[in-house]
């Protein structure tokens, strides 16, 4: 009844690709793989990048070949869409709560090796009698509120009393801590940064240090995003980074001293010249989010977006600097990359212009 999808051949170039799309050049994806794998080659920590960034196997499995021990993710059905490609080390850096998602977990247990991250004695308790009637078993991290106010005790004492109702529960192995530092992350001036993160990692080996001296072990120590990945990754104590906004980047993370590139573009089109000095584009909130301010147009002087709606994006020209026309197609940076890539249903993945691969963004929209 409808006419086919288009499906571009691979090989061509970019501009043949129909918009909007995500576009992720490889080459500079994979300068971004090498320069997270050649610090933690380095270092005692280890990198268990965060699925939430790109949410596609394909990207999770080129991490894991770089050297990252595991895969993060945030959601159950994330770790589903992990395990179905066969990812073997899997933490859901969150808490697992209510019968329907503990029973999947459950289940899901019987095919990897999951971590999951607690912060009250009755979830620890639901999953401890879940897994048992499942017959499986996970490994757990008592999360810490190193100072972000989401998730998370606050004292040495609480962590302790948690760490020992998971060690006594059967099916559930106490693996540790989790605590994210997201306060710290977007910090731009360096000085202030390193502190917030000293501060945070302060807390959380502390309380490791702590459980220890109780002679539970607490083999796990994660934390980290991709402003302080190299700050919390060097920080005594700590054994896993989570970081994932690394390997595409954005906007955001541009402003801050960081060694990588922006991989990660929206191809789109202009649809109308209404007048002069604007240009409307076929993208906009369901192509982009926003909350970390407007996407930034690449290559073109004197022209930006200044707004965006459901479906359309704003540009404006500076006159006598740039003509865009119907039909044109320009590209845009993210300001946040993994809000913008779960509204996309794959990625087109280019090198040096030319279209080498289509991946599918299995993990978007995975909310459960
Ligand atoms: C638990 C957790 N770990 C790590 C990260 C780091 O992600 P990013 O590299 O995008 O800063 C996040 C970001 O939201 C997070 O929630």
């Amino acid at each position: 009844m409808f006419s086919k999808r288009y499906t571009p051949p691979l090989g061509c170039k970019k501009g043949q690709i129909d918009t909007p799309a995500l576009l992720i050049d490889l080459d500079a994806m994979e300068f971004n793989l090498r320069a997270m794998a050649e610090f933690f080659e380095e270092s005692t920590a280890r990198l268990r990048p965060h699925f939430k960034t790109h949410k596609t196997p394909v990207i999770a499995h080129q991490q894991l070949e770089a050297g990252a021990i595991g895969i993060t993710c945030a959601k159950l059905s994330e770790a589903e869409v992990l395990v179905a490609s066969g990812v073997k080390d899997i933490l859901i850096a969150n808490q697992i709560v209510g019968s329907i998602k503990i029973s999947r977990l459950a289940d899901l247990a019987h095919h990897t090796r999951l971590i999951v991250a607690v912060d009250q004695e009755d979830n620890i308790r639901q999953l401890s009698a879940s897994m048992q009637e499942a017959g499986s078993a996970i490994r757990v991290l008592v999360e810490v509120d190193v100072g972000l106010g989401r998730c998370g005790v606050h004292t040495n004492e609480e962590a302790l009393h948690l760490a020992g109702i998971v060690s006594t529960s059967p099916g559930l192995e106490f693996s540790g801590l989790l605590g994210y530092e997201g306060q710290a992350v977007f910090i731009v001036d360096r000085a202030e940064r390193v502190e917030a993160v000293e501060k945070a990692m302060g807390k959380l080996v502390e309380a490791a240090n702590w459980i220890r001296k109780a002679d539970l072990p607490c083999e796990i120590v994660s934390a980290g995003g991709t402003g302080t990945y190299d700050i919390t990754g060097r920080f005594p104590g700590v054994t896993e980074v989570e970081a994932g906004s690394y390997v595409l980047m954005d906007t955001r993370y541009r402003q801050l001293d960081l060694p990588f590139r922006c991989a990660l573009t929206l191809l789109a089109t202009v649809i109308s010249v209404p007048m002069p000095g604007r240009a409307v584009i076929d993208a906009g909130k369901k192509a982009l989010s926003v909350e970390h301010g407007l996407p930034e147009v690449v290559g073109f002087e004197g022209i930006r977006l200044v707004n965006l709606h459901e479906e359309h994006g704003l540009i404006e020209v500076e006159p006598q600097r740039t003509e865009l026309v119907p039909g044109q197609k320009i590209e845009l940076l993210p300001s946040h990359v993994c809000t913008t890539v779960n509204l996309h249903d794959q990625f087109y993945a280019l090198r040096e212009g030319r279209l080498e691969a289509m991946w599918p963004i299995e993990g978007r929209g995975k909310l459960q």
